[in-house]
């Protein structure tokens, strides 16, 4: 049996090279030795305002994306959170399990609600709960997931513990994974900080979708130093960052990589940056817009990736509903 893989990737804001040189890329590795299942997960999305036509096209390009960086949907199943009704049903049967204290501890929440002043929407609150349930729901045995989201992934445990102990085992215990091939991009204008896609400005952020000039713009305007020297040292994250995209994108070791260009000004290293990056991006936007213009393949992935992700769902649904002494 192979373990299972379940993650959910929220339709806020574009993606970029961070994500798909940090994640998207490295889930077509998986996708032979795990049984990968990937949801836009919309729900969480208004957990915060949303723009209702903004966020239905972010969902269908975020799919576009993740199959265009050659995710194969034979062998992954995606699907969108709101299609597979059991998630919000089973959240809700955990929000009655979950405490008050536990939440409250959330540094996420913390951090979010401040954002709110006195009108914290109640579902920032229990978004983590909803998580759990999307994890639980699939059995998942690994979850990968930033640093930023393993506390919620600790909770989803706590909570599988706590039902299981008192119903009898019912949920697999989920692990956060942590992939070997995890890169970090950080923001061309702020290299110490890791690129984003809610960064306030986006002049040291690529997206996937930047069209050429821009990305030549951004590369050449990125951050540097005063040493002058192409070199892989701490005291340069500027250099060190470039050169981690060039290494990254052309398959090669950073030495290699750094003995080529030693010698060089920081012009060359930019140029062998943007080279490096628009081979990549280049063909993936072909493939993104290829996919948005036909809007019957992606609506044929979503609807076969919710019908399977439905069947496994009601299983564990049922279990529950039946165990806490629902009449089915
Ligand atoms: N909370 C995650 C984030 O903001 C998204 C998410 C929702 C998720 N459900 C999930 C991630 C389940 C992993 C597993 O990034």
């Amino acid at each position: 049996m192979k373990k299972r893989i379940f993650s959910g990737v929220q339709p806020s804001g574009d993606l970029t090279l961070g994500n798909y040189l940090g994640a998207l890329r490295n889930w077509a590795k998986l996708q032979d030795d795990y049984d990968p299942i990937y949801s836009i997960v919309d729900l969480h999305a208004i957990t915060v305002k949303q723009d209702p036509e903004l966020l239905h096209h972010r969902t269908l390009q975020n799919l576009a994306m993740y199959i265009a960086s050659g995710v194969d949907p034979a062998k992954n199943t995606f699907f969108i959170q709101s299609h597979v009704k059991e998630h919000a049903e089973l959240s809700w049967i955990l929000t009655c399990q979950t405490y008050m204290g536990e939440l409250s501890r959330m540094t996420q929440y913390k951090d979010k609600s401040q954002r709110h002043g006195d009108s914290i929407p109640a579902g920032l609150f229990t978004y983590p709960v909803l998580m759990a349930a999307d994890i639980l729901l699939y059995q998942a045995d690994l979850v990968p997931v930033g640093d930023d989201q393993s506390q919620h992934v600790e909770l989803t445990r706590d909570l599988a513990v706590r039902f299981n102990n008192a119903y009898g085992q019912t949920f697999t215990l989920p692990k956060t994974y942590t992939s070997p091939f995890g890169a970090r991009i950080y923001d061309l204008q702020t290299p110490t900080k890791l690129m984003s896609k809610s960064s306030e400005s986006t002049a040291g952020v690529i997206f996937l979708l930047d069209e050429p000039d821009v990305i030549r713009r951004k590369i050449s305007r990125s951050v540097t130093d005063s040493i002058g020297l192409i070199q892989y040292s701490d005291d340069q994250p500027g250099v060190k960052n470039l050169l981690n995209i060039i290494a990254l994108i052309q398959d090669k070791t950073i030495e290699e990589v750094v003995q080529r260009l030693e010698g060089n000004g920081y012009k060359a290293l930019k140029d062998e940056a943007t080279e490096a990056v628009l081979s990549v991006l280049q063909p993936l936007q072909h493939r993104i817009y290829q996919l948005l213009d036909d809007p019957a393949e992606l609506s044929a992935i979503y609807t076969a990736g919710a019908e399977r992700a439905r069947e496994i769902a009601a299983v564990t649904l049922d279990d529950v509903k039946r165990k806490i002494g629902f009449v089915l």
